[in-house]
Order: C-alpha cells, then sequence, then structure tokens
C-alpha cells in the first residue's frame, strides 16, 4: 500500500542518516520506496532551490520565500510524489509542507491564512500519512550543520540562534496540534536509538 511519510524539524537533526537507514529497511522488506526531499525533488524544482538556499538571508520576503517553496513543491508533487504513491511505493520525504508552515509562517511572519490558501490548492489531497518530526536543542543542530555544510547552503543557517528556537517551537506546535498525523522524535539520543523510535512510528503506518 502506498504511503507518504515526511521528516521536518531543524538544522542538523539528523533527518538524511535516518531516511536513507529506512528507505534501506524498507527496500530490505521488498518494498518499493521513493526518496525525496525539497525543496527540490526534481530538475526544476532543484533550480528553485539554488535560489532559497543561497544568498543573503534578507534576500526574499517570507512571502516570496512561501511562493518559491509552493512553486517547487508543485511541480514535486505532479512529477514525483503523486506518480510514486499512484504506483504503491513509499515516498519518504526530506521536508515538506510543515516547513513551509514553520520558516515562512511561524518564524517568517507570513500570514498562516495565504500558506493555509497554498497548502489547500497545492497539496490538496496529498497530504502526509506520516509526519516525524525531529526535535534538538537548535545550538546542537546547528553546530551539526555547521560541521557538515563548509558554507554551501547556508543562507537559513546564518539566522542566528532565537531563530532557530523559534523553529524548534512551531515543529513542537504542529506535533501537539496533529497527534493523529505527527510523532515527534527525540533526535537527541544516539543514532541507532533514533533508528528505532522511526521504526516504532513507521511500522505501524506501512503494515511492516
Ligand atoms: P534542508 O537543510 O533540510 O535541506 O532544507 C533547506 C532549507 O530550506 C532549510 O533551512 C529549511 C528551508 N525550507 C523552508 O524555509 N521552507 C520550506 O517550505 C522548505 C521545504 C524548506
Amino acid at each position: 500500500m502506498s504511503r507518504f511519510i515526511t521528516f521536518e524539524g531543524g538544522e542538523g537533526a539528523g533527518k538524511s542518516t535516518q531516511i536513507t537507514a529506512l528507505s534501506e529497511r524498507l527496500r530490505a522488506m521488498g518494498r518499493d520506496v521513493a526518496v525525496t526531499r525539497e525543496p527540490g525533488g526534481t530538475p526544476e524544482a532543484e533550480e528553485v532551490r539554488s535560489l532559497l538556499v543561497n544568498g543573503d538571508a534578507k534576500r526574499w520576503s517570507p512571502e516570496a520565500e512561501a511562493l518559491l517553496n509552493y512553486a517547487a513543491r508543485d511541480h514535486h508533487l505532479r512529477n514525483v510524489i503523486r506518480p510514486a504513491l499512484a504506483n504503491g511505493a513509499i515516498v519518504l520525504c526530506d521536508r515538506f509542507m510543515d516547513s513551509t508552515r514553520v520558516y515562512q509562517g511561524y518564524a517568517g511572519g507570513c500570514p498562516m491564512r495565504f500558506i493555509d490558501t497554498l497548502e489547500t490548492t497545492i497539496v490538496g489531497e496529498t497530504r502526509p500519512h506520516l509526519t516525524l518530526i525531529f526535535d534538538l536543542d537548535p545550538e546542537v543542530g546547528l553546530a551539526r550543520a555547521a560541521a557538515r555544510s563548509n558554507g554551501r547552503e547556508n543562507r537559513y543557517e546564518s539566522k542566528g540562534l532565537a531563530h532557530h528556537a523559534l523553529i524548534r517551537d512551531g515543529f513542537r506546535a504542529i506535533a501537539k496540534a496533529e497527534p493523529e498525523r505527527c510523532r515527534l522524535i527525540d533526535a537527541s539520543m544516539p543514532e541507532s536509538e533514533v533508528a528505532r523510535a522511526v521504526w516504532n512510528a513507521v511500522k505501524d503506518k506501512t503494515g511492516g
């Protein structure tokens, strides 16, 4: 059965490591798995990504960021996510609509009704079956992200600790408001324990 699973949280929370581990585990069980990310996931959406993740921190207004992310998301949904789900795959997506709610809305100040309209129009029925929210002290996450990025794609990481603390709050608020869809994962645990928590959340939703 097709499943759409998204991974959310602040910078450096270990999402990609866990997505790789989970995809390997599901494939070993014979499941068809598509791994993708946002902003990006198609060549066109990756072009939009480069506009968003590079350059000066004040380059775009939060409203423009929401539109750019949704332009990329629209392309990604039509060309990758929906076709994969229609083929019965499990889609694992590194960031999705909750990142827009939190980064542009909750932390950026873009009006939530504007984001709600984009979400309803572009995401529509293709809402995630499960969203894993990786929760981590932003100080720890930013240090990890800085060590990894080497100065590349650092537009968001350059925004400062207070901003990132707000992002953590935003994700926690979503997890609290939508407990059916969202599961909060303590990303400060050792990698193997995080993997166990991820698997526990996923196995109910995939018939694993
Ligand atoms: P990444 O670091 O997980 O690859 O994500 C790139 C950055 O883009 C990250 O700082 C979060 C940000 N972002 C948004 O601000 N809004 C969005 O809708 C998405 C998908 C990502």
